[in-house]
This record gives structure tokens, sequence and C-alpha cells, in this order.
């Protein structure tokens, strides 16, 4: 590992802002109360790497509670830096594999998910790997309220059409969705935050797609 990969997953150990592993299999049934000691609403960013939707969102919603969560540390780091050093603290990071999300939210324990720009995975043997494939979405709605949102943004147009397969499949609502969310939503000061990799895509021309669906 680079040394300042290697710095970087040191200091988040530090980082109260931060939870590892195991470390966050207590909060289960408790983000609101133990970590973020209050009653507020619990939105969840998965496959957040920098977390800029959880920091932005925590910024504009501080009566909201956020969790950005990813398995690169060194990706984590930046947004929880951010988040210490401006002192915005309704916003956490927890870093884990989302497979094993179960472990570390209790049934209808959270208000709403966004997806931000997950791997794509297209190769069909790593379908098992799509954070939207049936397994992955079941997990979700174990964990969400009923009647709470989904939120998906991505550059994969075969990614985005594979989930909307999966969200008819499974008889999910659809609320919104466009395959170019500044060209259809351009003053749309949410889904106009933008992250690291959106950021990369929308410089070589790339449409950005969004669904916003509930589970039924
Ligand atoms: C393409 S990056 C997008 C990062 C960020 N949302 C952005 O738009 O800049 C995908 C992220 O998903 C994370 N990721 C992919 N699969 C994951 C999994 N199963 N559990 C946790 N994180 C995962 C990766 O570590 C990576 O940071």
């Amino acid at each position: 590992m680079a040394k300042r990969k290697l710095q970087r997953f040191a200091e988040i150990g530090t980082f109260k802002n931060v939870v590892q592993l195991d470390e966050g299999k207590p909060y289960k049934g408790k983000w609101k109360q133990d970590f973020f000691k209050n009653e507020n609403p619990l939105i969840l960013e998965l496959a957040c790497g920098k977390g800029e939707y959880s920091v932005n969102l925590g910024k504009k919603y501080p009566g909201k509670n956020f969790v950005g969560i990813d398995y690169k540390g060194n990706r984590i780091w930046v947004g929880a830096k951010m988040a210490l050093d401006e002192g915005i603290e309704n916003v956490g990071f927890l870093r884990i594999q989302i497979q094993n999300i179960l472990d570390y939210f209790e049934k209808e324990e959270v208000d709403e998910i966004w997806i931000t720009f997950p791997d794509p995975q297209p190769q069909s043997p790593l379908e098992r790997k799509r954070l939207t494939n049936p397994t992955f979405l079941e997990k979700y709605k174990t964990i969400l309220k009923s009647g709470g949102k989904m939120h998906l943004k991505t550059d994969n147009d075969g990614f985005y059409e594979y989930t909307l397969e999966k969200i008819a499949e499974g008889n999910h609502a659809i609320e919104e969705q466009t395959t170019d969310v500044y060209k259809t939503h351009p003053a749309d000061e949410i889904l106009s935050i933008k992250t690291h990799y959106e950021r990369i895509y929308l410089q070589k021309g790339k449409n950005i797609n969004y669904v916003r669906f509930r589970f039924c």
C-alpha cells in the first residue's frame, strides 16, 4: 500500500466519526441514540467513497443523521476529515463490506438510502457483487422503514438498466427516473451534488442516470 494510503488508514482509527468492522456491530438498532445521540432520521450513503453525498446532505440537513459506508478506508478518510474539520456532527462513516449490512442495522432502522456510483461489475459472473442485485435489495428492504426511499445515481447505463429490471421484477415503485439528471433537473440542489467519480464522468461528457424508488 502506498505511504499516504497507509497513513490515512491508520488515522481513521483515531477519528471519532469513523466506525470500522466489528466496532460497528454494537450500534445495530442504536445508531441514533448511541452514535448520533439524538432521534433524528437516519440516512445511508452506500459505496460512499469520499462521502460527498453524506457530507453535503449533512450540511444541508442538520436535523438528519448520515452514515457513509464503504470498505476503502483511504477514501472514507477524505469525507470523515472534512466533517471533523468543519464540525459537522450529524455525519459518520462505517467501514464495512455492504454484504454484511444486516449485522450493522436493525430491521426498519433506516429512513433513506443513497447508492452513489457503485462499481458496475458488468461481467455476468460478477452480478453477485452488483449493489442492486436482488440479494442486496432484499437487505436494504429489511433495514429501511416502510415507505423509505432508495436513490441510485450512476454513470453506467448498463448498470442503470439492470437496476430498473430488478426494480420491475420486484414490483417496487419508481417515483422518479431520468437518464440525464443535469438535463432534466438542472436546478435540483440535491441531485446536483457531485461525487469524485461523477466529476470524472461529467468531464468525459457522460450522462448521469438517477432513479428513486420505494420497496413494495
Ligand atoms: C466507483 S466508486 C464510487 C465512490 C463514490 N460514491 C463516488 O461516486 O466518487 C465505488 C465505491 O464502492 C465501494 N464498494 C464497492 N463494493 C463495495 C462493497 N461490497 N462494500 C463496501 N464498499 C464497496 C468501493 O470501495 C468504491 O469506493
